[in-house]
């Protein structure tokens, strides 16, 4: 399946390595404004086409689908234009920025009878399944914590992260905390309440909790401004589940209440990346136009609570 990158910047590097162990995909060509022709992926991969204009390459009839790897706010406009060219669409997360704008997508989607999927890695990897299943066995589930804390004070203040119109933790990693909350505990949301560091408009911080109508109480902390230990940590009545680098899941141990453990690991085929991308092939080949591990409702979710966390 022919590729197109729309925008090469840090991250499609990192899925032109992915997508070399998926089954049939294959980089067919790069939409990219900036890259120079002695970029050295280019260099070693000249059978790659180069289109300056994304436009171009969403015209090019030999692009079978497009990986939309640009920052946070130009995703929609690029989601609905390759959908326009009945181009099917994996697109970084967070997908958009509102939900209102998730229902534009969604009704396109409708119109095109063409499949876009969030490309929230978490939810296509092995040991993601492998949890669901196991929390069937730790009994209710009463606290969840998830984090995704770095330090970007470091990054030059152009950085997207420091834009007013896409920037913050927020927008950054909000669909990871809370997609994976939102995606192993599938319960009605009775509040919501939230800490948060804001700067002139950037959301450097913020601590969430998130109290189901079931009783279980969930925490979600993002930063830009500090680094933490990722992980995500389940209790349940008959035990709890540690998992180092959920948005990533290789491996995580159950500690049962009697104080036995049990670890499972289930490393990646290629690497974090590697199984959306495969899941997202196998959809563009069954004509599906949503993804059944995660789809627009899904994602329009995680955009609403991220919503009343802002508000
Ligand atoms: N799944 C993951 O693990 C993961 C990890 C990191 C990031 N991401 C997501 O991937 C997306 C891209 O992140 P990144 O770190 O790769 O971003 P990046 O390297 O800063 O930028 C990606 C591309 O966006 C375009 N771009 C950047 N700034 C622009 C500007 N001011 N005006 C016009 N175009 C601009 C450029 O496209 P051209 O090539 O055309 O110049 C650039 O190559 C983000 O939405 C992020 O959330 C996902």
């Amino acid at each position: 399946m022919n590729f197109g990158i729309i925008g090469f910047g840090r991250i499609a590097r990192k899925f032109v390595q992915a997508i070399e162990a998926t089954d049939e995909g294959k980089i067919y060509a790069i939409g990219s404004r900036s890259v120079f022709m002695d970029d050295p992926y280019l260099k070693e991969h000249s059978e790659v086409k180069v289109y300056k204009d994304y436009e171009e390459l969403l015209n090019d009839p030999q692009v079978d689908a497009v990986y939309i790897a640009l920052t946070h706010k130009f995703h929609k406009e690029w989601i609905l234009r390759s959908l326009e060219h009945h181009v099917p669409v994996l697109s970084e997360k967070p997908l958009v920025l509102t939900a209102t704008d998730v229902d534009e997508i969604q009704e396109k989607v409708k119109k095109t009878n063409t499949l876009c999927t969030e490309a929230l890695k978490t939810k296509f990897n092995t040991g993601y399944d492998h949890l669901k299943e196991d929390l069937k066995r730790i009994g209710n589930i009463q606290t969840i914590y998830a984090n995704f804390c770095s330090d970007s004070l470091g990054l030059p203040k152009t950085s997207f992260l420091f834009d007013k119109e896409q920037g913050g933790a927020l927008n950054d990693i909000g669909s990871y905390v809370l997609g994976f909350i939102l995606g192993i505990h599938e319960e009605e949301i009775d509040k919501i309440e939230t800490e948060r560091k804001d700067i002139e408009g950037i959301n450097y911080y913020f601590r969430s909790k998130i109290y189901f109508k079931d009783g279980c109480i969930a925490t979600a902390e993002g930063a830009i401004d500090r680094e933490m230990d990722r992980y995500a940590k389940i209790v349940g009545t008959k035990g709890e589940i540690m998992i180092p680098n959920y948005n990533r899941i290789i491996d995580y141990t159950i500690h049962w209440n009697d104080g036995t453990t049990e670890t499972k690991s289930y490393p990646f085929k290629g690497n974090d990346m590697t199984m959306q991308i495969q899941d997202f092939i196998d959809d563009v080949k069954n004509g599906k136009v949503q993804s059944e591990k995660h789809c627009l409702v899904d994602t329009k979710k995680i955009l609403e609570i991220s919503e009343m966390i802002s508000a």
